[in-house]
């Protein structure tokens, strides 16, 4: 039995979906029953290198997501809009969705879940996190008896190929970000990538999936990479630590009703953590539940043909599950997502996280004292203070607390910017 795909979109992704389901020998029996019926590209004009035939391609995105003939819409153009409107519009027009859009599921998941179930459709996104690396179906099966308590993950693939390069070669952050953006792991627009909001995005979805509720999108706490400087790079290194952006979901332990922290930022890993030793374009995601207490999932994050793979899987899915329910009066629970009511986010100021803060200041007697007295009036324990160099006229003292309360430090730190041998606080930056 043959099912018709409709892919909108022939960028990276769609073009690394098209080489795989164009090349069936040696995969799974089932990619042989998936055919590409319509293509919808931006331009008939540009010169493509895949075997498809030219009449199967149309810029009329809108007549694939209603054509009676299509099964299964693959939406691969990424973006807001017109991408949840063509979601949506396939759904209500019977097809099942496979989507790589982070961005939309982490904004309009409820509405797109809402109205999969209605027209009895499924909606997968396998590709929308981590690139190639499994981890939203683990979530919602061969995980699903655990209560989960952390995600800590590396979910940025751009992100991480620019700090381990600053890391690793000393290169500036600009050069790194544009040689991403060559290899085809920045999005066109990396204002999401370096700016922490596709991982935000992504831990909305992990968190969802993980925590069974729905997460509004701008609870979710969000710093990029952007300020991290070679400076930052270098005390890491010497304080025993590399920098990589993590997003993390925590259960508050004994919340009743459950509060969850949902945060995405720069953080300094200890080098013996599993996550610190994650390079390149390669995310990671470490999952903790009970019983099953750590697993970690790693793989390529980004690029055409680990997305595909995410891809291709989330359709063979589908398909696989038409094959024995053709007439889909009834969603498999296991592929189906239908989270009910929000997760309660709490305030970034409860969080409790060590800090390591580099401050700029006057070399003149009594600094590190009113630095340390500041902290202590505001119950944040220091567990180690260093005035290792200078830049320029100021000397650099770079200090690391014990865990604190986030809000407590905050207010140290407002405290502190107003003492006058202080010139500046250039880096604050979460200790994991
Ligand atoms: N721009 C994204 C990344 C692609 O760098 O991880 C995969 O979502």
């Amino acid at each position: 039995m043959a099912f018709k795909i409709g892919l909108l979109g022939l960028g990276t992704v769609g073009t690394g979906t098209a080489e795989i389901l164009l090349n069936p020998e040696g995969r799974h029996p089932l990619v042989k029953d998936i055919t590409i019926a319509q293509v919808g590209v931006k331009s008939l004009e540009k010169q493509r290198y895949l075997a498809l035939p030219t009449e199967i391609l149309t810029t009329d995105l809108e007549a694939i997501v209603t054509n009676p003939d299509i099964d299964i819409v693959v939406e691969l153009i990424g973006g807001l809009e017109p991408a949840r409107s063509l979601i949506l519009k396939a759904i209500t027009h019977g097809k099942h969705v496979v989507t790589a859009n982070k961005a939309v599921i982490a904004r309009f998941g409820p509405e797109i879940y809402a109205a999969a179930n209605e027209a009895k459709v499924y909606v997968l996104l396998e590709a929308a996190v981590g690139g190639g690396i499994p981890i939203v179906e683990p979530l919602k099966q061969s995980l699903g008896a655990n209560r989960f308590e952390n995600i800590i993950g590396i979910v940025n693939g751009t992100t991480n190929y620019i700090l381990t390069q600053m890391t690793q070669n000393g290169v500036d952050f600009a050069d790194v970000l544009k040689e991403a953006q060559a290899l085809g792991y920045a999005e066109a627009d990396p204002t999401a990538d370096v700016g922490g909001l596709d991982a935000a995005d992504k831990i909305s979805i992990l968190a969802s999936l993980a925590f069974g509720g729905k997460i509004n999108r701008e609870d979710v706490y969000c710093e990029g990479i952007t300020n991290i400087t070679s400076s930052d790079i270098s005390y890491a290194e010497k304080l025993g630590f590399v920098i990589k952006l993590l997003a993390i979901a925590h259960k508050v332990p004994k919340s009743d009703p459950e509060i969850l922290q949902l945060r995405v930022h720069p953080t300094f890993v200890p080098k013996s953590h599993p996550l610190a030793n994650i390079n390149g374009v390669n995310n990671a995601i470490l999952v903790e539940g009970h019983p099953l207490g750590q697993v970690m999932f790693y793989g390529p994050g980004a690029g055409a043909g680990p997305t595909a793979s995410a891809v291709v899987a989330d359709i063979m899915n589908i398909v696989g599950v038409l094959h024995s329910n053709k007439d889909g009066k009834t969603l498999d629970p296991l592929l189906s997502s239908s989270p009910q009511n929000y997760c309660q986010i709490s305030s970034i100021d409860d969080v409790y996280t060590r800090f390591y803060t580099r401050f700029l200041c006057a070399d003149v007697p009594g600094v590190i004292g009113h630095l340390g007295t500041v902290f202590g009036d505001h119950e944040v324990s220091l567990e180690s203070v260093v005035q290792i160099g200078f830049q320029g006229d100021f000397a650099e003292i770079v200090v690391v607390t014990h865990q604190v309360r986030e809000g407590n430090f905050r207010k140290a730190i407002d405290e502190i910017r107003s003492l006058n041998a202080i010139k500046n606080i250039p880096s604050i930056i979460r200790v994991l």
